[in-house]
């Protein structure tokens, strides 16, 4: 396959798109390399990436509808995995426009594109947030996602709005995947275990917010992409809902939304327990109410991506907090 996958200089979307390389496949990337954060680990990424023949890309902004649609007419993608996107809850109160506009209009024009190229399979990244403040724990597909409480979570959510609307319109077989608290190595500076690692590393004390009673529904980066490569190879067909497992799929269009998380929740306290394990170095924890924002739980059904694909993200918590220290080292060239 020939496959356009936004995001490729950002955290999940270089792993998803080294993962389409190693089984043979065709990758076409859009990344605007914005700096949200560190521009020079998305520089790395791009560069490792471009070492394989299979690869090219372009440093292009989303919201330029017109180098998006030129970019999916010269690909003539089979598939388009749609990653890239202005992320981060925190960071939406403080400049909710860039998050419209890479979110919303972003994805609009991956949209017209996709609509124009008639790909087989588009696959969009959501996230947990779109749960908001849900209080029926484990989040399942089908309850109501209509109460955001963020700029980020409802942009997100909007963005999922919009590819119904396209896959109703023109037949276009969508698979949205609902993304929970992804980590591992290569992961983002601006996240919870790399601001953490950093400061215990330094002697710094760490920042813990909600007084480390907020749990996540961690999910390690390979299981992630594991599940996206199986979701690829399972387009949503209009009339045939999977029987038994609440199937989102949606009565007008070939979409559907599934949940990518292990369905095992870990209190922020016990996260940190696993990194002072990993470095063998306690930390100085200063607790803080919980943020403006923030979801007080994320907690995957994952029933519906199991039903799919026949995989649940297991890899253990201990085990990926280490994969990602020991990358860090290496990287930081700490070793
Ligand atoms: N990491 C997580 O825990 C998590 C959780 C839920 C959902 N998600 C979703 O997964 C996707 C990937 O997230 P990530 O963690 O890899 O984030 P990331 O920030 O590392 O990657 C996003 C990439 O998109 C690029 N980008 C941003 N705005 C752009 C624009 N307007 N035009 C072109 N490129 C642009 C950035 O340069 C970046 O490289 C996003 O859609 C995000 O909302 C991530």
């Amino acid at each position: 396959m020939r496959v356009l996958v936004t995001g490729t200089a950002g955290f999940i979307g270089f792993h998803l798109a080294r993962r389409l390389l190693a089984d043979g496949h065709e990758v076409v990337g859009i990344d605007a390399l914005t700096d949200y954060y560190d521009v020079d680990l998305k520089r790395a990424r791009r560069d490792r990436l471009l070492a394989h023949p299979a690869f090219s890309d372009h440093v292009v902004r989303l919201e330029d509808g017109d180098a998006v649609m030129a970019i999916a007419r010269a690909a003539a993608p089979d598939a388009i995995a749609h990653l890239a996107a202005q992320a981060g809850v925190r960071h939406s109160l403080n400049d909710p426009r860039a998050y419209l506009d890479a979110n919303v209009v972003g994805t609009f024009n991956v949209m017209e594109a996709a609509r124009d190229q008639r790909v087989g399979h588009l696959l969009v990244a959501s996230s947990s947030s779109v749960y908001g403040g849900g209080k029926d724990t484990p989040f399942r597909e089908t309850a109501r996602a209509d109460h955001p409480l963020s700029i980020y979570a409802a942009t997100k959510k909007a963005g999922e709005e919009l590819t119904h609307a396209y896959s109703h319109l023109w037949a276009l077989p969508t698979t949205v995947a609902r993304f929970f608290t992804v980590y591992g190595p290569w992961g983002r500076p601006d996240m919870a275990l790399s601001l953490f690692v950093d400061a215990i590393l330094r002697g710094r004390p760490i920042t813990v917010y909600g007084h480390g009673d907020m749990e996540r529904d961690f999910t390690y980066v390979d299981d992630l992409v594991e599940a996206l490569v199986r979701l690829l190879a399972a387009p949503p067909e209009l009339g045939r809902p999977l029987e038994g497992v609440g199937d989102s799929l949606s009565p007008t269009a070939p979409w559907r939304v599934v949940n990518i998380g292990p369905g095992h929740p870990i209190r922020l306290g016990d996260f940190v327990a696993a990194i002072e394990r990993a470095l063998g170095q306690a930390a100085t924890q200063d607790l803080q109410p919980i943020q403006p924002g923030e979801s007080r739980v994320t907690f995957a059904n994952a029933d519906l991506l199991e039903a799919l694909t026949g995989f649940r993200p297991g890899t253990p918590l201990d085990e990926g907090v280490t994969a990602f220290c020991d990358w860090r080292r290496h990287y930081y060239g700490e070793v």
